[in-house]
């Protein structure tokens, strides 16, 4: 049977080479199998760090424009806003009372994010797991892709649940699984190899965003670190995190193992090669999607006309679940 896809994506403009490839490409695959396929654009969970009102606006079109140009098509999958659906509100609340606070304490998002807030750790920053388990859950949806680091975010989503049913009624709510890509579930930022690619704690040099331009992506690229090794050798390996980073996402953008990568630069004269190579794949991938996007940007009575079509098809799935739930649980009126 065709599973329910469902995955979110927090809304920013700067969107990079991580989130590409450890999530929109896997989005756009699970358009034709998901039955349906749905994408959602985490608008309240950008209000869990300090942010700026307009700023998020601008910044869900940004979002819905880059996903619409990497190939996400309304005809084939549902796309919509977070923040449109308050179901993700309510199921967030009522699956707050199957959540643990020391497992919420210990998850290691949690931790890194309000070490790194300078003034208020809100109380949104400790159950933006709950929410995200809602954000899954009130849709029954069986397959989750996403990369790497939302490995810890999707075992509680299913503690949550397996605890739910459980406690609720078995079968009530399905028990996702997280379906993380082969090659690029970890994209790692080009200057500190050993961290992932990422907005908030990666290094503006190392992060490679999908709207970054050729000769910017070229720079960022030739300047990657690898290692000393003497004289140097293309292969993936733990010890050597720069240059297995860049045989990978090499890999991922064309579409091929990493193996036949490492046989196709067998000759290839030190790193210089790798760097440029892989430069030059990922300017030629993401070319056609920023040209996409420069025509879609600045339409924003169309993007929330897609966003609201969406918000209506999400509504009516999340409605069903939202229903079962509050029977089970004994809230509000009994159903008639
Ligand atoms: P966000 O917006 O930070 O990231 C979106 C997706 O990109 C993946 N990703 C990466 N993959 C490979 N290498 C990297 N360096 C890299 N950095 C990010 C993420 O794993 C993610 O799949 N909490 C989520 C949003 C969310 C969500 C959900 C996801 C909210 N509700 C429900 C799935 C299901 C987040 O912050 O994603």
């Amino acid at each position: 049977m065709a599973p329910i896809i469902f995955s979110g994506i927090q809304p920013t403009g700067r969107k990079h080479l991580g989130n590409y490839i450890g999530a929109i490409t896997q989005y756009v695959a699970g358009q034709d199998r998901g039955e349906p396929a749905i994408y959602c654009i985490v608008d309240l969970h950008a209000t869990t760090v300090a942010y700026d009102p307009a700023e998020l606006r601008a910044r869900v079109l940004d979002t819905t424009a880059i996903l619409l140009a990497a190939g996400l098509d309304p005809e084939r999958c549902i796309l919509f806003r977070q923040g449109d659906v308050a179901e993700h509100t309510e199921l967030c609340w009522l699956l707050t009372s199957v959540t643990a606070l020391g497992e919420l304490n210990r998850m290691h998002q949690f931790r890194d994010k309000s070490a790194a807030q300078r003034e208020l750790v809100s109380a949104g920053l400790l159950l933006y797991p709950v929410l995200m388990a809602a954000d899954v859950l009130a849709y029954r949806a069986g397959e989750v892709p996403v990369g790497e680091d939302q490995r810890e975010h999707l075992e509680l989503m299913r503690d949550i649940a397996t605890r739910f049913n459980a406690r609720f009624g078995e079968g009530l709510l399905v028990v996702p699984e997280q379906r993380i890509p082969a090659v690029g579930a970890r994209v790692r930022d080009l200057q500190s190899p050993e961290r992932k690619m990422s907005t908030t704690g990666g290094s503006e040099q190392g992060t490679v965003y999908v709207l970054d331009d050729a000769t910017t992506i070229m720079k960022k690229f030739k300047r990657a670190v690898t290692d000393s090794d003497d004289p140097p050798v293309i292969r993936c390996d733990e010890d050597k995190p720069g240059v297995t980073n860049l045989v990978e996402i090499l890999a991922a953008v064309s579409g091929v193992s990493s193996d036949s990568v490492v046989q196709e630069l067998a000759s290839a004269r030190g790193y210089g090669d790798l760097k440029v190579a892989v430069g030059e794949a990922v300017a030629a991938e993401l070319a056609p999607l920023q040209e996409r996007y420069r025509g879609l940007r600045d339409d924003e009575v169309a993007l929330e006309a897609i966003l609201a079509a969406g918000a209506a098809k999400a509504r009516a799935i999340a409605s069903v679940t939202l229903a079962d739930v509050r029977a089970a649980m004994g809230v509000g009126p009994p159903r008639g």
